[in-house]
């Protein structure tokens, strides 16, 4: 007769950075939706934050009002995969995070240290209570949020193929051409990438997939099996 109590597994924690246009907030969702693991977008709360910014009257590029407001909006992120969804202040703020006026301001916001302290803690509260587990999509997600991840996966893709895909992602008048968007994502790139707090940049331990040549669903099924291995490894099943 069975009598060892079983013990739910630990739940398994998901790193996923990179630059935008390599197909991270796509693969990272449908591989927590696929393991019915939950998901965070940290740079949809960034872009909240730098909304907050924009709406108040805060000059986002005087890095010391930034520093002195960061605090005080409201940011709450749902981490249900199939619904991912922001709010600010308790409103609905998906749509308008994702406008150019956001897109250009979101850098110079995210680099202010008091504005990362603020979202590293909160997406660390939001990790340390997913009960399965957790996808987390970022930039410095397995470098400095979550430095324990058991995995950590870094998307790269070549400028051309980044620029076509975040050129596709944009509607109507966002949509400049595709020389622009290539300029504009390498301006950003550029940006999160030298910043002092924490920037953009591989984890040591973490495992380098380059999509370029890949379908979204290829992109998947390498992360679900990475996923899957480690796993293994902390002694779980999916
Ligand atoms: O993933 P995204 O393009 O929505 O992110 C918007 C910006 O937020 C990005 O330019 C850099 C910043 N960001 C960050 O600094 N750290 C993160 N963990 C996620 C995003």
């Amino acid at each position: 007769m069975e009598t060892a109590a079983r013990t739910a597994p630990a739940p398994v924690i998901v790193a996923i950075d990179g630059p935008s246009g390599t197909g991270k907030s796509s693969t990272s969702k449908a591989v927590a939706e696929k393991l019915g693991l939950r998901y965070l977008d940290t740079g949809a709360q960034y872009r909240a934050i730098t909304w907050w910014m924009l709406s108040n009257g805060v000059d986002v590029n005087d890095p010391a009002a930034v520093a002195t407001a960061a605090s005080k909006p409201s940011i709450v992120s749902g981490t249900d995969p199939s619904r991912p969804a922001i709010a600010v202040d308790g409103a609905d703020a998906s749509g308008p995070i994702r406008t150019r006026e956001v897109t250009s301001a979101v850098s110079a916001v995210s680099a202010v240290p008091q504005v990362r302290a603020i979202l590293t803690e909160l997406q660390r509260t939001i990790a340390a209570g997913a009960e399965r587990g957790i996808v987390v999509e970022g930039r410095d997600i397995g470098t400095t949020v979550l430095p324990d991840a058991h995995l950590k996966v870094f998307l790269t893709a070549s400028p051309e193929a980044r620029a076509a895909r975040r050129s596709g992602e944009l509607k109507g008048k966002e949509r400049g051409d595709l020389a622009a968007t290539r300029e504009a994502l390498a301006r950003r790139d550029a940006a999160d990438s030298s910043r002092k707090a924490s920037p953009l940049a591989k984890a040591e331990d973490a495992e380098e997939v380059d999509t370029t040549e890949l379908s979204l669903n290829q992109v998947v099924e390498c992360v679900v099996t990475l996923v899957e291995a480690a796993m293994t490894r902390a002694g779980q099943t999916a």
